[in-house]
């Protein structure tokens, strides 16, 4: 019997990036499909509710994407998800060492709680390693272009938002 290798990509994704589907796009090489995981708020506040978070990840793939992509939402602790859904791995984007120390933390904290559940990294292509989901709503909220940075449909909804 051939199984398919499932792979988790969790975030708050607030809103998506191309720097975060630029991972997502290899991590489909790695993994048969992928569950975009989207974390209700955790410890931070959200500038979109979790709705608008699972909507514009799901509008930004592409038909091939989706067809090998679940986005969903989830409450409580990766790994518990990550276990009831059974995945082989965890993907997360490292882009500088000053995410190291966070995911660092995160990582050795998850092996804590489950110890089955192995997290693995990849880098963006060099042109997304400055871009995250903090500078994007920082520049639109400013006025500036976020052009290129994001999928055109959070571009819409960051313009509704912010004028
Ligand atoms: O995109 P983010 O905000 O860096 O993603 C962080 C996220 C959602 C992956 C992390 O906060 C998380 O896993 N939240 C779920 C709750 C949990 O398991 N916390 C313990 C992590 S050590």
């Amino acid at each position: 019997m051939v199984v398919d290798r499932i792979g988790m990509f969790p975030g708050s994704f607030d809103p998506v990036t191309l720097g975060h589907l630029d991972i997502l796009g290899r991590s489909l090489h790695l993994f048969d499909r992928m569950i975009v995981a989207v974390a209700e708020a955790g410890h931070k506040q959200t500038l979109f509710p979790l709705e608008e978070r699972v909507e514009m990840l799901r509008e930004s793939l592409s038909a091939e994407q989706s067809a090998l992509v679940e986005v969903t939402p989830f409450r409580g602790l990766l790994v518990d998800f990550a276990r009831q859904r059974r995945v082989h791995g965890v993907i997360r984007g490292l882009r500088f060492v000053s995410d190291f120390e966070y995911e660092f933390q995160m990582v050795l904290m998850n092996q804590r709680l489950a110890p089955d559940v192995d997290t693995i990294f990849l880098m963006p292509t060099a042109q997304y390693t400055f871009l995250n989901a903090s500078l994007v709503k920082e520049v639109a909220r400013n006025g500036g272009s976020v052009e290129g940075l994001v999928p055109p449909g959070v571009i819409r909804r960051l313009k509704a938002r912010f004028g």
